[in-house]
């Protein structure tokens, strides 16, 4: 049969590769984001209440409200923002749902994409399949900052999105907000949208601050953020995630979730809304995840 693939240059993506490479040869696999520890007992224990009493059925489309209400108390506390529950949050299946919704709602056939390299592997081929053009920016060693005025060269009257990543998978870097502020002086005054992917937001040490999106309220207005319940507290094969954007783009971007997987799990979205309940339980990340850094610098 003569398929015409709409990927031609895909093939098993790295995580994959890698991952039964290091199942074939024993070895400690750092490719693929996933932890060689357990998640929380008390997010286990309050997910498995809600299986086991009739949490079992569609949730609402953009997520159970006791959870997308925890978040926006939880993006207040972390961030200052304040974000509505009903109107700019949807829960979804892991980041790379959420990625994959928002660049397949808001890119045209033609319109081009701003992609900082090297890069998660998601956005490439999200961007190519809805007829998008990635446009590189390449990023060097030793110390990977962006140059703000050769990325900007880069912007065109076809730009439709930028899609930055702090902390950076794969490199690990931190963006400042002085970068967050040249982001926002160069889009100033466009459509141009940012969408943020911000799942290390918790991986982040020695007393920084992250720089999300949700600290920038000009920058806020034309962003969409991506994050993960996987990433966040070590549960990543429930792939679940969430979004946050202004009304103006959630409503954009709820036209296609509904399409796309219409509601997420629903006894996870309860049981992650109570673990939510005390603040603790992200409050104290940075610190769990500066001890695993620390041991792994000094091994
Ligand atoms: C930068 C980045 N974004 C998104 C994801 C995907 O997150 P999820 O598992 O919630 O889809 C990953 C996973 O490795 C990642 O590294």
């Amino acid at each position: 049969m003569n398929i015409q693939s709409k990927l031609p240059a895909v093939g098993t993506n790295i995580f994959s590769v890698m991952s039964a490479l290091a199942n074939e040869h024993g070895a400690i696999n750092l490719s693929q984001g996933f932890p060689d520890f357990d998640c929380p007992e008390a997010l286990q224990e309050r997910v498995n209440f809600h299986l086991k009493n009739g949490k079992n059925q569609y949730a609402p489309m953009a997520g159970v409200p006791l959870l997308r209400k925890r978040l926006a108390q939880k993006m207040e506390k972390s961030y200052g923002s304040q974000i509505d529950p009903d109107t700019e949050i949807t829960i979804t299946a892991g980041a790379t749902q959420a990625l994959f919704t928002a660049i397949t709602a808001f890119i045209h056939s033609g319109d081009e994409v701003i992609l900082i390299e090297p890069a998660y592997d998601s956005y490439r081929p999200a961007i190519e399949l809805a007829g998008g053009v990635p446009v590189i920016y390449e990023l060097h060693g030793p110390d990977y900052q962006i140059d703000w005025e050769r990325f900007g060269k880069m912007i065109s009257t076809k730009t439709k999105m930028i899609i930055i990543n702090t902390p950076h998978n794969p490199i690990g870097k931190v963006r400042s907000a002085v970068d967050m502020q040249a982001l926002d002086e160069l889009t100033s005054g466009t459509d141009i949208l940012i969408l943020s992917d911000e799942v290390y937001e918790h991986l982040i040490y020695d007393g920084k601050q992250h720089q999300s999106i949700l600290r920038f309220p000009a920058l806020f207005k034309r962003s969409l953020m991506v994050y993960s319940f996987g990433k966040t507290f070590h549960s990543t094969g429930w792939k679940m995630g969430y979004c946050v954007a202004p009304e103006l783009l959630m409503r954009e971007f709820r036209k296609v979730h509904q399409f796309n997987v219409f509601s997420c799990n629903s006894f996870v979205q309860y049981g992650i809304a109570d673990y939510l309940e005390n603040p603790e339980t992200y409050q104290q990340l940075s610190i769990f995840y500066q001890q695993k850094r620390d041991f792994f610098r000094r091994s």
